[in-house]
């Protein structure tokens, strides 16, 4: 565990302002399946029922969710109940309750809102039924068991560096331009990957390699609601006029391609060169994007990864036994540090695309 772990780990309740940007430095399970001596009853059914409550389709990486929750639920024997909340919020409440109702032995959230979804939760717990946080982890309650997802404050220390790197190679020396985006502050992952970001560049910020010409540095200035591409374009835009005029702008943080892609088309409806832009997800149009030399990098988080290791949570908890856990620290919610399961992002720019796509048949096919 690195220090900020262990100030985290120290300071539980106290430090809301860092909830969620806890660290694994190791890959290795610390805590793997050993609850369930050979032998031992069964939790619950092999074909029981498991709920997964997805939020709105605001990137690719949710869309593949379901389908690989879909076919590698039923692979594993047991009756998936997998759905989107595209209408928000209370849909997702009412998706997560009627999941309980039906008898869901599991409960798998991806939150719109991790911070709204309490009750349902602790309904789902009440039930007997286990919950897990995927990809977003769930805040403000203590009925969430275990939390799944690619670690996020490392996403944003890739993004940071890859933004200086990308910057370095097109003009060796600074001070460089920057802008700042940030995702949805509703998504507790948000702020989460802007402060891993702000790890790498904040110090270049203080020490003028970095200038923000907007001056809009926090969390707060940077943030698009609802990790929507036409608030991100229109907050460009604004920035492109306002501060942009003579100013050359050299790199901009974006957290995700949707919304790398939503400031290029800003720049381009500008008439400015492009910067160099960081990304996540590894969208189709966003690895097209990259090897075009447009979009600088985005993070590869393999949504087959994430979706298989929860679906081995879930066949563990069927066992009676405990699943594999590897950081059982830096996850505070508020409430409870949530044990996770963290799996380790990639940087992807146009120098490793080939290498990093190379098992997966669609992206490999677009860096040949
Ligand atoms: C996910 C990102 C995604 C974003 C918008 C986040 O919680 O971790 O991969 O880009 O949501 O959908």
């Amino acid at each position: 565990m690195r220090s900020l772990t262990k100030l985290m780990a120290a300071s539980a309740v106290a430090a809301l302002a860092l909830t969620g940007c806890g660290r694994a430095d190791e890959d290795t399970p610390t805590d793997t399946a050993s609850g369930g001596a050979s032998g031992a009853a069964e939790a619950f059914p092999k074909d029981a029922l498991i709920g997964v409550s997805l939020p709105q389709k605001t990137s690719e990486n949710w869309v593949l969710a379901e389908s690989l929750f879909k076919d590698g639920l039923a692979e594993a024997g047991f009756k998936g109940d997998v759905q989107f909340a595209n209408g928000g919020v209370g849909e997702q409440q009412n998706q997560i309750q009627s999941m309980v109702t039906k008898g869901a032995k599991v409960v798998v959230v991806g939150a719109i809102d991790g911070a709204q979804l309490g009750t349902q939760v602790k309904a789902a717990k009440d039930s007997g039924a286990t919950v897990i946080a995927y990809d977003r982890l769930l805040l403000n309650t203590d009925a969430v068991d275990y939390y799944v997802a690619y670690d996020n404050f490392e996403v944003g220390v890739l993004q940071g560096n890859a933004l200086l790197e990308g910057m370095a190679a097109k003009k060796p020396a600074g001070p460089y331009n920057i802008e700042l985006f940030a995702g949805s502050p509703d998504d507790a992952n948000a702020k989460v990957f802007f402060d891993g970001a702000m790890s790498v560049l904040k110090p270049k910020i203080d020490d003028g390699t970095l200038k923000v010409v907007s001056g809009q540095t926090s969390f707060n200035q940077a943030v698009t609601q609802g990790w929507k591409a036409e608030n991100a374009q229109r907050r460009a835009d604004t920035l492109l006029s306002a501060s942009y005029s003579s100013a050359a702008l050299d790199g901009v943080l974006s957290p995700n391609d949707t919304l790398a892609r939503a400031v290029i088309t800003s720049v381009k409806a500008a008439g400015k060169p492009l910067p160099v832009i960081t990304g996540q997800d590894s969208e189709v149009e966003s690895v097209k994007s990259i090897m075009a030399g447009e979009q600088y990098s985005t993070i590869n988080k393999d949504t087959r990864n994430l979706v298989a290791e929860t679906i081995k949570m879930v066949q563990a908890l069927q066992k009676g036994e405990k699943p594999t856990v590897t950081d059982t620290e830096s996850y505070n919610n508020k409430v409870k540090v949530v044990p996770a399961n963290l799996l380790k992002p990639l940087i992807v720019t146009k120098a490793n695309a080939k290498e990093a796509y190379a098992n997966d048949p669609t992206l490999s096919k677009l860096t040949q």
